[in-house]
């Protein structure tokens, strides 16, 4: 194969869908049209545990505009069929008005189903719902952790016994809350057995093969839509409980029915990033020469389902050491099962191990950016794999330089601006992109423009925009020729959207389906004996913007419509796919990043100011700088919000989460928001995909929080060993 010029790839480009977005024309799941849909509310248990003794919907239901009340005592026994397949972690699944059992505060007991949402939502304040309440345990520092997972190279406690220098520290993580924009939302209608829902998913497969699993259809009998998602940062990852409510409404009332979960709704409607306690103990020589680190990880869980993420792997890669010891608890709990967030698990790991990283380096006098370079690894130590690319060195080099990094004071508390308290501090982050096998589509039509799908999702990041650059380039089209379809279970079967996994997972499917549409054309054009391409080998044949041409000689050639036309051709079209990395491993393949912060720090209140952040990223290619800014700003400010601001409170006496509402659940807003500056090291990491790309929508939020929380100790002298970091915490 030639060549294929790169025009669109690597371009500054605003996203092909803003206009939509800003003109309202982007639809979200709530706001498509369902012929005669009516609305459902949930009415969520009361009780953190217990049983149901009785619901009385008589007020319900003779109140005008409802038609159905349903919950335990009258829903039909649903089949819900085994399905591992979705993002369900191990357990038993929730099943929805299945039994009398209350497993959390806010678990759907009954739902409500009306004519108008305002009668659907009276309805609901109608229901009385008797339990039998227990006491919950919602509270991970008091409950007993499950069976660990470990891991272990060397011998941890010896080599911590004989290190120089120790450290025994313990900190403990807030739960979070993902808050996107869009509130859940699922609008279902059945056909006779056939099922459509418009539903706020990050995965249209996962949710699509959940429902086919939970009322037991065939697969071409479910069919999910989904072409916008209004933020998602992992709550849209699996298929929650009231999609289910939602199709068995629509089922039940033999009317399209419309769900939204409130923003209430959502703090136990979805998942969260669970709260951590974590104990890290680390050794090293004087001359902060790592030997070895034993970390002691608690994660709260529901009771009914494991859910676990990857909060291991930093602690065994990201720097070298002979010893390591790996003990991850699950703690089940009377709470709704967790999901990832943004970063999963490795934010959560880095700023244990980042901030530990910093502790050390000031116990030991040494800069701690000179304490990293000090434990470079020169391969990956928990897989002994050589790296594909790692580049941390030179993140926190061109980092420091960028961020003025010389004027940190080393002494805490030793820098003023009149009644503030300034600090700079820095972290490193590590993420493990996936790469997850997929499908894609593509089609050439005979006017010149191409059509490509792929059930993928653009949950924010800009799926439709990246994924029509690469798909433009390759089959040697301008962008505006070329339309992205994704967002529908129809489409060719995709990976879930998330995980920074998309661009080299979806991507490489998109490009191989257009790479071989541009070949049809190409040897269409040569085998042609009127095509002025006529006996030219295909291999020097290039196509840019719609005309194919002999390398190195854009005169001889013709465009794909005149080719199409005079072969009567309407159409060329091919399904590429993406089959995974390379298996067995050959390579350690991890995204990196230096990040740094300045923070000011009100010396009498303890408040906390962010003033400047950096980013530096090693994420292989950048395929679309604009794109790359939005998501390392939006990282970072996520990081912000993780450093000092959010935190799911939750009353222990009932499970009740406290303040399951924007004004109480804390994030980040403009105000809170300085100059955020993102820098990305050239190059491209192909292991495992041609397009060289490391994905960076989820490194960018991994050891944001450390940075914060080390400038804070640069700034005060106070090492805050929780999360948020609060002025309460600084006084
Ligand atoms: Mo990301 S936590 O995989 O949406």
């Amino acid at each position: 194969m030639s060549p294929q010029p790169q025009a669109a790839v690597g371009a500054p480009l605003s996203r092909v869908d803003g206009r939509l977005k800003v003109t309202g024309q982007a639809l979200y799941a709530a706001e498509h049209d369902a012929d005669g849909a009516v609305h459902a509310v949930i009415v969520d248990a009361a009780i953190g545990r217990g049983r149901i003794t009785g619901v009385d919907t008589a007020d319900a239901e003779k109140h005008r505009g409802v038609l159905r009340v349903i919950h335990h005592g009258n829903a039909p026994t649903l089949p819900y069929r085994d399905n591992s397949g979705s993002n369900n972690p191990p357990g038993r699944r929730l099943r929805v008005f299945q039994d009398d059992r209350v497993l959390f505060h806010g678990q759907p007991v009954a739902v409500v189903v009306a004519t108008t949402l305002e009668a659907a939502q009276h309805g609901a304040s109608l229901v009385k719902v008797g339990y039998d309440a227990q006491e919950p345990s919602t509270d991970l520092a008091e409950a007993e952790p499950g069976k660990p997972t470990d891991y272990a190279r060397g011998d941890a406690e010896a080599g911590l016994r004989s290190s120089a220098v120790r450290l025994d520290v313990t900190y403990q993580l807030a739960r979070n809350h993902h808050n996107p924009m869009e509130p859940h939302a699922t609008i279902a209608r059945w056909d006779g057995n056939r099922l459509t829902v418009w539903d706020k998913t990050q995965w249209v497969m996962g949710t699509h093969d959940e429902l086919a699993a939970v009322f037991d259809l065939p697969a071409d009998a479910v069919r999910v839509i989904n072409p916008f998602v209004g933020g998602g940062f992992g709550s849209g990852l699996r298929c929650w409980p009231h999609t289910t409510v939602a199709a068995l409404a629509a089922r039940e009332t033999g009317r399209p029915v419309k769900l939204v979960l409130s923003r209430r709704q959502m703090y136990f409607g979805t998942g969260f990033r669970p709260s951590y306690e974590y104990r890290l103990r680390l050794g090293s020589d004087r001359r902060g020469r790592l030997s070895a680190a034993i970390h002691d990880i608690d994660a709260e869980t529901s009771s009914y389902e494991t859910f676990t993420e990857a909060v291991m792997g930093a602690g065994q890669m990201l720097y070298s050491m002979p010893h390591v010891s790996q003990a991850y608890r699950t703690v089940p709990l009377d709470v709704n099962t967790p999901i990832w967030m943004r970063g999963p698990g490795f934010a959560s790991a880095s700023f244990v191990i980042e901030s530990a990283m910093d502790e050390l380096a000031h116990e030991l006098g040494i800069d701690p950016i000179e304490l990293r370079r000090r434990n470079e690894p020169s391969e990956d130590e928990s897989s002994n794999l050589p790296f594909s690319t790692r580049r941390l060195r030179e993140c926190c080099t061109v980092g420091a330089r960028e961020f003025g990094w010389h004027r940190r004071s080393p002494k805490p508390r030793s820098t003023r601006d009149g009644d503030w308290l300034i600090g700079l501090g820095m972290a490193a982050g590590v993420y493990d992109p996936g790469r997850y096998p997929g499908d894609a589509r593509a089609r050439l039509d005979a006017d010149g423009t191409a059509v490509v799908e792929a059930a993928t999702s653009d949950m924010g990041p800009g799926t439709y925009t990246s994924q029509t650059q690469v798909a433009a380039d390759a089959l040697g089209l301008n962008m505006r020729t070329v339309t992205f379809r994704l967002g529908d279970s129809l489409y060719p079967r995709t990976s879930p959207h998330g995980g920074s996994s998309t661009m080299a997972s979806v991507g490489t499917a998109v490009v191989d389906a257009c790479n071989q549409v541009r070949q049809q054309a190409i040897r269409l054009a040569v085998e042609d004996r009127e095509s002025p391409l006529y006996g030219v080998d295909t291999d020097e044949v290039v196509v840019r913007s719609g005309r194919l041409h002999v390398q190195g000689n854009p005169a001889r050639g013709e465009t794909y419509r005149s080719l199409l036309a005079r072969n009567n051709r309407s159409h060329l079209e091919a399904n590429g796919s993406y089959t995974g990395p390379p298996s067995p491993a050959r390579h350690s393949y991890h995204a990196y990043n230096a990040t740094f912060a300045e923070v000011a720090v009100d010396a009498t209140l303890g408040l906390v100011r962010v003033r400047r952040m950096l980013g530096v990223y090693d994420a292989g290619r950048i395929i679309s700088p604009k794109l790359a800014d939005s998501q390392a700003i939006g990282g970072i400010v996520g990081g912000i919000g993780t450093a000092l601001l959010e935190h799911t409170v939750t009353d222990h006496r009932d499970g009740r989460i406290v303040n399951a509402n924007l004004a109480d659940y804390l994030v980040p807003v403009n105000a809170d928001v300085p100059e955020v500056r993102a820098i990305y090291l050239d190059g491209e990491d192909n292991d495992g995909n041609a397009l060289g790309v490391k994905g960076l929508g989820e490194v960018v939020q991994v050891g944001v929080a450390a940075a914060i929380g080390n400038a804070v100790f640069n700034a005060t002298g106070r090492r805050v060993r929780q999360l948020p970091i609060t002025a309460e915490a600084l006084l």
